[in-house]
């Protein structure tokens, strides 16, 4: 949805990328450093995490990082046709600035921006079609739902504002234990709040009217997370980000961030899965004991294991699917936890779309909306529908008029039966389905959100994502674990949930 842009924070904090204060406070050099580190999983958030503890930990440290699949994990592509199109992840916010701060860093261009166009279906009908003007769009909802929708960007916004301090507290070197310390650090019980309530509940106390949260908020957070306005407060508010303008992918996929910052955090990819992972005690060079985790793995040329001095699990740790045992320690993941993933379905399709399934008299040729969110009613089977552009835009592309075969990709809760694919589309070939178990599925109110620290020097990443699932959430994840686990090591108990950072480091910018 193209709504105005936000604000000139960018600039403001790129700027402090470029400052490096956080090597002034680097080890002191006479303690020992770590000797070897594993990252369990090759998404973005254990490339990102290797690409940290680089940072941290110095050109000395091995660092191995072990996946079973493809570097990318929940990024991913595939081919139809002749181009590649992302089935995972797809878009970034202007204001994630890790994920900003890597394709710099790396190389690698954003890619081309295409023009679009959206409109809600409630399973019937197209309720709302947005206008090439920008002056219509704005009058149309001002009609409709008064201010809701400017105040809905103010919220946004001031949630986005509080969200930004993260970056300030990173760059100082500051860490947290837990994602509540992390999430209090930005924003105070106003965030804990957040998680811990759904959107619905907190617009309403807002005061945000219900019709404009079922027309309008509830299509986004079902494109965006696949579940309804039930889902808590801040993963809300992250959704609703994602329907700023302004949004951007990585050319060639958003995957190649991963193996961009694997090449460039120097570390080995092991392709094996973890199995499972234990503490081995054994006698050190100064004579007393030392502590290792044993990672013992699988892959093509066999079982194999190995001791390391720091773990990062960044997998989810749910339904068993990263099935890794902890034998002879029992960490803090309480046995009902870490809860259920959400099953989001997409199916990439080359076709034409019967513009009639969507209740539009427009003829084909004419019908030029790209992206088709829904609202949450008993007709509605799909999630979303939208018009695909390829990962790398050729020059001179434009995307096919929809009388014209197209790739298009559609979100839904269970596989697309051939039937529903055939009332979907006039003509369709080259189909392919990804069942991602995608995010955690949202329930508040919440029990506690599992730990980052699974053990003394065992850490996992993906806690975060019961807070909110996303591409720059396992990135600033992955620069806490990496901050939090060298503070840890040489002792540095000032870095770790210090209270009030927003306040003390005011005057620091
Ligand atoms: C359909 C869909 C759309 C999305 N849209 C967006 C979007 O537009 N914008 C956005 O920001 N986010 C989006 N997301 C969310 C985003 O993709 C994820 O939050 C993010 O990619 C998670 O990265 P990760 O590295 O933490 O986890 P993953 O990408 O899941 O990486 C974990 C890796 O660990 C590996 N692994 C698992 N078990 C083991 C084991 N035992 N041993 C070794 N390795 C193991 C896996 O193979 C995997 O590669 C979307 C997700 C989906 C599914
Ligand atoms: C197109 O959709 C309409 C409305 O759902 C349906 O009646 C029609 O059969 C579909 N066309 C095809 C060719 O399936
Ligand atoms: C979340 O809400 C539940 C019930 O409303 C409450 O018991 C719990 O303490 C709250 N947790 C947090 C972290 O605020």
């Amino acid at each position: 949805m193209a709504l105005p842009a936000v604000s000139l924070r960018t600039l403001l904090l790129l700027g402090l990328w470029q400052t490096g204060r956080r090597s002034l406070a680097s080890a002191p050099e006479l303690l020992e450093q770590p000797k070897k580190i594993a990252v369990v999983g090759a998404g973005i958030g254990g490339t990102a995490a290797a690409f940290y503890l680089r940072q941290e930990f110095g050109p000395a440290v091995k660092i191995d990082v072990f996946e079973p699949g493809s570097v990318g994990g929940r990024l991913a592509t595939v081919k139809i046709g002749d181009h590649e199109y992302e089935t995972g992840g797809a878009v970034i916010h202007p204001l994630n600035l890790h994920m900003k701060h890597f394709v710099e860093k790396l190389g690698i261009p954003p890619r081309k921006d295409t023009p679009s166009k959206m409109a809600i279906f409630d399973g019937k009908e197209l309720v709302y079609e947005e206008s090439d003007w920008f002056i219509i769009n704005v009058l149309r909802l001002l009609w409709r739902y008064g201010f809701n929708f400017l105040r809905m960007q103010m919220w946004v916004e001031s949630i986005l504002d509080k969200f930004m301090r993260i970056y300030q507290y990173q760059q100082f070197g500051y860490s947290f234990s837990s994602v509540e310390r992390l999430l209090h650090a930005m924003g105070g019980d106003n965030f804990l709040t957040l998680v811990n309530q759904t959107l619905e509940e907190t617009m309403i106390a807002q005061g945000f009217s219900q019709v404009f949260i079922n027309d309008i908020v509830a299509p986004i957070t079902r494109v965006n997370y696949g579940q309804s306005v039930r889902i808590n407060g801040f993963v809300g508010a992250v959704s609703l980000a994602g329907a700023d303008s302004g949004l951007w992918a990585v050319d060639g996929g958003n995957k190649r961030v991963c193996s961009g910052l694997l090449y460039h955090s120097k570390s080995e990819l092991i392709n094996a899965r973890v199995t499972s992972i234990s503490v081995k005690a054994r006698p050190s060079k100064r004579g007393n004991t030392a502590s290792f985790y044993e990672v013992n793995y699988v892959g093509e040329s066999g079982a194999g294991h190995a001791l390391y001095d720091i773990v990062v699990i960044a997998t989810p740790l749910h339904q068993g699917k990263s099935d890794i045992a902890f034998p002879g320690f029992s960490p803090p993941l309480p046995s009902h936890y870490p809860g259920l993933y959400h099953q989001t379905v997409a199916t990439l399709v080359q076709g034409r779309l019967n513009v009639s399934y969507l209740g539009s008299a427009e003829p084909a040729s004419q019908f030029s909306v790209s992206d088709i969110l829904t609202t949450d009613s008993k007709g509605c089977l799909i999630h979303s529908l939208s018009s695909l552009d390829p990962v790398h835009i050729p020059d001179g592309y434009r995307r096919p008029a929809a009388s014209h075969s197209n790739v298009w990709k559609v979100f839904s809760p269970k596989p697309l039966t051939p039937e529903q694919l055939k009332s979907m589309f006039l003509s369709h070939h080259g189909v392919s389905q990804t069942p991602w178990l995608a995010y955690p599925a949202y329930r508040p109110p919440h029990r506690r959100t599992p730990p980052f620290i699974l053990h003394n020097r065992l850490y996992y990443l993906n806690a975060v994502e019961w807070a909110a699932s996303a591409m720059e959430m396992s990135a600033i994840s992955a620069r806490n674990v990496a901050l939090l686990a060298h503070h840890r090591w040489h002792e540095q108990a000032g870095k770790i949930d210090q209270e009030d950072l927003h306040t003390r480091l005011r005057g620091e910018l």
